[in-house]
């Protein structure tokens, strides 16, 4: 009789576990803002909004965690946006701050950067908008030159790698292009290949206070109804432009992508465990519902084995010292 149980015993399964997670696996995701207190946001307990004067004690917990990096995300407040998201490509930009701040403090520490508009713009939405017959869109063409030169600008700062998010088409070519013409041939790009308009993100629209104040992202973002193909497609554009490094987000919900993009393509494969996913885990563990470590650990380990190198988790902290502890 065939006994799979005969493998369960704690010593073989020890012997014969396959999927591995390390804290260098995970990227911490940080909300920057210039100064003030550390704020909590609502809809993430556990998760701050961190002034640049907090950055060197979160900087130094991370790489003591043994992390693979931290992404950035800056939070302006209202009155400093304006519709072109002039603050996402200020050499003095709360990003590109905080970048220095880090890179100048802990060298050893990987510094992604993510490169969109939204947080900067005073209407909420990835790119330049104007109005068409049928409402308002986002102009593809006129926002690539200013996602081109927020990329430059973050890596003039000192990022190791820029995370374009915006879903522009030729978003990674124009990037790739800008970076090498300003002396930057070697910084890679993290590319948010497949990116769903996603009810997901809703906790951080309200950390980064980056909500579109009209209409939704779904002429930019991809229909999670849309099949394989356009993630596929997607991702194979984002490889031939010269993406470094894929993801797909959210995580949780779409790993048969993940998968489907592992086992298609020759490139370092991420994945983004987003604020609602982090929301939905925290809410559970806070009324006791789901018992917290033993969830989110399965919930990462579940994209690893899907096929995801790195993970993007708001958890990455905690998660690391769990794994510290065994
Ligand atoms: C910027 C961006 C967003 C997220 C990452 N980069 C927001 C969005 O697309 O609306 C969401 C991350 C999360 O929910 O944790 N475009």
């Amino acid at each position: 009789m065939e006994r799979p149980r005969r493998l369960r015993s704690p010593l073989l399964r020890r012997l014969v576990a396959e999927v591995d997670l390390s804290p260098r696996h995970l990227i911490l995701p940080l909300f920057v803002k210039e100064g003030g207190e550390p704020e909590e946001v609502a809809s993430m307990p556990g998760v701050f909004r961190h002034p640049l004067s907090r950055l060197p004690q979160v900087g130094e917990a991370a790489l003591e965690a043994g992390l693979g990096g931290v992404i950035l995300f800056g939070v302006l407040p209202e009155e400093a946006k304006d519709p072109w998201g002039q603050g996402a490509y200020a050499e003095e930009g709360v990003v590109q701050r905080a970048i220095r701040l880090l890179k100048e403090a802990f060298p050893e520490l990987l510094v992604l950067a993510d490169t969109c508009l939204c947080e900067y713009t005073d209407h909420g939405h990835c790119g330049v908008v104007r109005q068409g017959p049928l409402g308002f869109y986002v102009d593809n063409d006129a926002t690539l030159d200013l996602l081109a030169k927020t990329a430059l600008s973050q890596a003039q700062a000192g990022a190791d790698v820029v995370a374009p998010s915006a879903m522009m088409d030729g978003q990674v070519q124009a990037i790739r292009q800008a970076l090498d013409q300003g002396g930057f041939p070697h910084v890679p790009i993290l590319s948010y290949a497949v990116k769903y308009a996603s009810a997901f993100y809703g906790p951080f629209r309200e950390a980064a206070a980056s909500a579109p104040q009209f209409g939704d992202r779904s002429g930019y973002q991809m229909d999670p109804r849309a099949g394989l193909w356009d993630a596929l497609r997607e991702a194979r554009l984002d490889d031939l432009e010269g993406a470094d490094l894929l993801m797909v987000k959210p995580a949780l919900p779409y790993l048969d992508v993940l998968h489907a993009l592992r086992e298609r393509f020759a490139k370092p494969l991420f994945a983004y465990q987003v604020s609602g996913e982090y929301a939905m885990l925290k809410a559970a563990a806070l009324r006791g519902w789901l018992e917290e470590r033993r969830a989110v650990l399965e919930s990462l380990y579940a994209l690893r084995r899907a096929g995801a190198q790195g993970i993007l988790t708001y958890y990455a902290l905690e998660a690391a010292r769990w794994l510290k502890e065994g």
